[in-house]
């Protein structure tokens, strides 16, 4: 296959704060302009500025809130239900408690039983019948993982069970007292899900996020790097502060800048 960077462009901000500003905004923006909006939420550390942002916004305007449905990406398998790192307790802690949504406005795959590839696929059935994620968040592992689409996914996979990479068990298990609870197993979005997004925005922030960033802007698309079928959507930016961002060509890049002057909601 052959390289196609047409579709998405790299825009850089001096922070992962900005970043967090940005997308806030933009969040807010579609509550208050749409009659019902679907959301596509990710996890991980990278999500945690936004949601603090998020809930700070919302605390000062309160917008109403009743129209809004919110899909994660992915869960970890084999996780008691009360552990502290399945992707259910991270959505309370940094955003859920925090805001008035009701549970059937929340959806998650569920990973405590192994499930089915009928459940699987009933989650993939849940957002279309919602009409499709109408934004999606989404951070990107070391190794160009989006959702837990590991390299060697097909791009034509919707919700499906996967076996976590090495290099993917070692990155989080950073967030486990104990390493050897980390899982071997997740359950994720798949790539044709994503894909089906109306707009996306792929965070990444940090420099253990350059590699990557440089990889995935000067690569072809390929299932290798999961992310790289990214470059065949219409409609995706990729927010990158300036540590992520080392790795990149600046002549391919807009300064994020540029997207914050914008913002105009409340
Ligand atoms: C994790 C999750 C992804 C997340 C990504 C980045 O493994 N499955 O949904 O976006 O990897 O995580 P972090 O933001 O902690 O670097």
């Amino acid at each position: 296959m052959t390289a196609n960077t047409n579709h998405i462009m790299f825009y850089v901000f001096p922070t992962a704060q900005d970043i967090a500003r940005f997308v806030s905004a933009q969040i807010h923006q579609l509550i208050v302009e749409r009659d019902r909006l679907v959301l596509g939420l990710a996890t991980g550390s990278t999500m945690k500025p936004v949601y603090a942002q998020f809930i700070n916004e919302y605390q000062r305007h309160h917008p109403n809130l009743q129209h809004v449905h919110c899909f994660n990406l992915d869960e970890y398998i084999g996780l008691p239900a009360e552990h502290p790192q399945t992707y259910a307790a991270y959505m309370q802690e940094y955003l859920y408690t925090h805001m008035p949504f009701v549970q059937e406005q929340l959806y998650l795959p569920c990973g405590k039983d192994w499930p089915s590839q009928e459940e699987c696929l009933g989650f993939s059935k849940q957002i279309q019948a919602l009409g499709g994620i109408d934004l999606q968040l989404l951070g990107i592992g070391t190794n160009g993982h989006i959702g837990f689409n590991e390299p060697g996914t097909s791009f034509d996979q919707q919700t499906h069970v996967v076996a976590l990479s090495e290099q993917t068990r070692r990155d989080n298990s950073r967030f486990f007292a104990d390493k050897k609870e980390m899982p071997t197993h997740a359950v994720t979005l798949g790539l044709k899900d994503i894909l089906g997004a109306k707009s996306i925005f792929l965070l990444a922030t940090g420099e253990q996020k350059a590699q990557i960033m440089g990889q995935l802007q000067r690569g072809p698309v390929t299932e290798e790097l999961p992310a790289s079928i990214l470059k065949k959507h219409p409609d995706t930016a990729i927010l990158v502060d300036e540590a992520a961002a080392q790795e990149l060509d600046p002549a391919q890049c807009k300064e994020g800048t540029v997207l914050l002057e914008k913002i105009e909601i409340y």
